[in-house]
């Protein structure tokens, strides 16, 4: 299905019904990489996958920020007449959740924040974010797939999931270069989440693979202490993209978090 965002078309799958969950993907993936949870999720919710601008089938719109990216969330719930929904947010889904969070707290039901970080990049972190715009310029996103692909997988995955490897490597190649780009821009100018963990009011998960090596363990667990009434999950022997490389225990998670959520 396509939502009209202001100037932009953002594209997103709306299956099953009941309690709205929104799912935001990581870069440079898109909606699809959903898809590991929702065969379980749609008996349950109303499962709603977006692609981000420039990702998946919404194209690459500019401007892109993280704000942009959050109110083109927004633009879908509003298209779908959606005023909360639990929002589920995987690395930089997790940091348009927080833009979305500041700009939109009202239409949050709950949050899940799933092997992300609440600071803003590093100096050195920018460096890597130009350098990685030099390569999706040069070589395309393959050449950004084969450089992020083994940090995006834990060592587990790695070692005795080649299929997964091989279908995230692909998913990651077949991105847009300009999407790649615009968001490697909105990511090296986001804000520090931090101060924002303390103001997150609706209950939270906070889910990590322990082998996670871009968003570690002591993130999830800082974010978890900062968040009043949050709840943490480490999933052993899962990466960074800890709900395709352990996909029945992370849609667990969620399961038990949104079944929870009925007594709050
Ligand atoms: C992601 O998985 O979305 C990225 O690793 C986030 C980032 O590069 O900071």
């Amino acid at each position: 299905m396509i939502a009209l965002v202001g100037d932009t078309e953002i594209a997103f799958d709306d299956i099953g019904s009941g309690l709205p969950v929104l799912f935001v993907h990581a870069f440079p993936l898109n909606r699809t990489m959903w898809e590991p949870q929702l065969g379980a999720l749609v008996a349950e919710c109303r499962c709603i996958t977006v692609d981000c601008r420039g990702f998946g089938e919404s194209p690459a719109t500019p401007p892109f920020t993280m704000d942009r990216f959050a109110d083109d969330l927004v633009g879908v719930l509003d298209s779908l007449q959606i005023e909360r929904a639990v929002v589920v947010g995987l690395s930089m889904g997790g940091y348009t959740a927080f833009a979305m969070w500041r700009r939109h707290p009202k239409r949050f039901r709950a949050l899940v924040l799933a092997d992300t970080r609440a600071g803003a990049d590093t100096p050195e972190g920018i460096q890597k974010r130009r350098d990685l715009i030099d390569v999706a310029r040069t070589q395309g996103s393959t050449g950004v797939a084969n450089l992020q692909i083994s940090g995006m997988m834990g060592k587990t995955t790695r070692a005795k999931r080649p299929d997964v490897y091989d279908a995230m490597h692909r998913m990651m190649a077949q991105a847009p270069v300009d999407g790649v780009i615009g968001a490697l821009e909105a990511m090296m100018a986001r804000p520090d989440s931090a101060p924002t963990l303390a103001t997150i009011d609706v209950p939270t998960l906070v889910i990590v693979g322990d082998e996670d090596v871009i968003t570690p363990p002591k993130e999830a667990r800082a974010m978890h202490e900062a968040i009043h009434g949050s709840r943490l999950e480490v999933l052993a022997g899962a990466g960074h993209l800890s709900n395709v490389e352990r996909p029945a225990a992370f849609t667990a998670v969620v399961s038990e978090f949104l079944a929870s959520l009925l007594y709050h």
